[in-house]
């Protein structure tokens, strides 16, 4: 359960409907008409249907669906650039949907910065006068308002480009200013519609990182968004994806990947690259049988790979730290040879894995040897699990062919 105090933004019931005949488009809606039908009937389009979520207070939330899905309908009721039809939408501890005009200008310009596609910036002021401009309109001095601008601009990495003008500046870097200009307002929410899908893939790509990079420093919350499904993947804690101005699941990437909600989110999730997504905290296998060593001797170990049906098994200490593997054959060897201890046949030359790794990251571990890979605590080490081989073949067999006919040469054992 998370704490209602994480939660920044809350929306109930939120729709949005274009057209004249709202109220008769809303009772459709409300007895489940679809949204062609409700066109068909009464020449209203349905912009947002009842969509309800939470966004916690630090999080990437990305809202992602093809065009006129209702994505940019959506961001736009949260601030009510679009007055919602229905529903409410609640911000920090107040009825958004309820504020006066006054008020919601104060939330606009104090708590909510908007970043836009289209960059918005004005050609005949220099870069430090845009990144500035949302505080003049708040009424701060030049002065302040400059400060604020360049320590802004510096943060996207356009220092030295103050007196500049936007025509002079590439896509990309246009694209920093709108940023810098919504950091300069220090608001506590970023909403930013397609703010990166205008820019070339590469530049695309750092833009992202450097949003990453920025949130980790300023810790923002973030309405993020993207028709770019490996786009939302990347950038997003949790996704929302939308269709027909339905919200059809809400989750972070792996969940959506993992357990996806309706046929509609499959299909579409089916064109992401899963092993940058699929970790290793969802391949664990949990309570393994595990050795620990100086506890039990050849004969011992024998028995427990008798009863787990394997030939190799995990080495943990008294705190379950792991340590390595030991081998049937080695076993077998030992107690031949009447040695009580299994130290000398222990293999501790192994790679071991965080639970965040991700299977892209994982297969090429498992190349060139027999091992499962143990998935051990960050902190202190702990054996978590293991990712048998078999479970990481079985994931890329969602895979192109080639790649996975390449997986299974590599593989020593399945
Ligand atoms: N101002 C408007 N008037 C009428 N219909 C609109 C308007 N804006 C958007 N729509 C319609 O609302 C739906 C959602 O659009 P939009 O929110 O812009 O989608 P997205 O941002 O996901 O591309 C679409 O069917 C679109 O045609
Ligand atoms: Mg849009």
């Amino acid at each position: 359960m998370t704490d209602d105090r994480d939660i920044i933004i809350k929306a109930e019931g939120l729709t949005l409907i274009f057209g004249k005949r709202k109220k008769e488009a809303l009772e459709l809606l409300n007895r489940g008409y679809s949204k062609t039908d409700i066109l068909k009937k009464t020449r209203c389009t349905i912009g947002v249907n009842k969509a309800s979520f939470e966004i916690k207070k630090g999080e990437i939330f990305v809202i992602m669906g093809l065009s006129g899905s209702g994505k940019s309908s959506l961001i736009r009721c949260l601030n009510r650039l679009n007055e919602p039809t229905d529903g409410k939408v609640y911000f920090k501890d107040h009825n958004i949907t309820r504020e006066t005009n006054k008020q919601l200008l104060h939330t606009r310009r104090t708590e909510m910065s908007m970043v836009f596609q289209k960059f918005g910036l004005l050609p005949h002021r220099t870069i430090l006068e845009n990144a500035a401009f949302g505080l003049e309109i708040r009424g701060e001095t030049r002065e302040q308002r400059e400060e604020k601008a360049r320590i802004a601009l510096k943060t996207v990495g356009l220092e030295g480009y103050e007196e500049q003008y936007p025509r002079e500046l590439s896509g990309g870097m246009q694209q920093r200013v709108g940023l810098a200009r919504a950091l300069a307002n220090d608001t506590d929410v970023l909403l930013m519609d397609e703010a990166f899908s205008a820019l070339d893939p590469l530049i695309k790509s750092d833009m992202q990182d450097e949003l990453l990079q920025i949130q980790n420093k300023l810790h923002k919350t973030i309405v993020f968004i993207t028709h770019d499904l490996n786009e939302a993947m990347k950038v997003g804690d949790r996704i929302a994806i939308m269709k027909d101005g339905v919200i059809e699941q809400i989750g972070t990437a792996e969940t959506i990947l993992t357990s996806p909600a309706t046929d509609y989110v499959e299909a579409f999730v089916e064109r992401v690259d899963r092993k940058t997504i699929i970790t290793a905290e969802t391949l664990l296998f949990k309570h393994p049988t595990t050795v620990k060593l100086g506890k039990i001797g050849p004969k011992g170990v024998l028995h427990k790979m008798r009863e787990a049906g394997l030939n190799v098994l995990p080495v943990v200490d008294n705190l379950d730290k792991f340590l390595g593997y030991v081998w049937l054959e080695d076993m077998i060897d030992l107690e031949k040879r009447k040695v009580q201890s299994i130290e000398s046949a222990l293999y501790s030359e192994v790679p071991s894995v965080l639970k965040s790794y991700t299977v892209e990251e994982m297969l090429p571990l498992i190349t060139g040897h027999h091992y499962p890979l143990a998935v051990v605590d960050e902190e202190d080490g702990r054996l978590l699990g293991l990712v048998t081989q078999t479970s990481l073949i079985i994931e890329s067999t969602r895979y192109s062919k080639t790649e996975m006919n390449e997986l299974i040469d590599n593989a020593n054992d399945l």
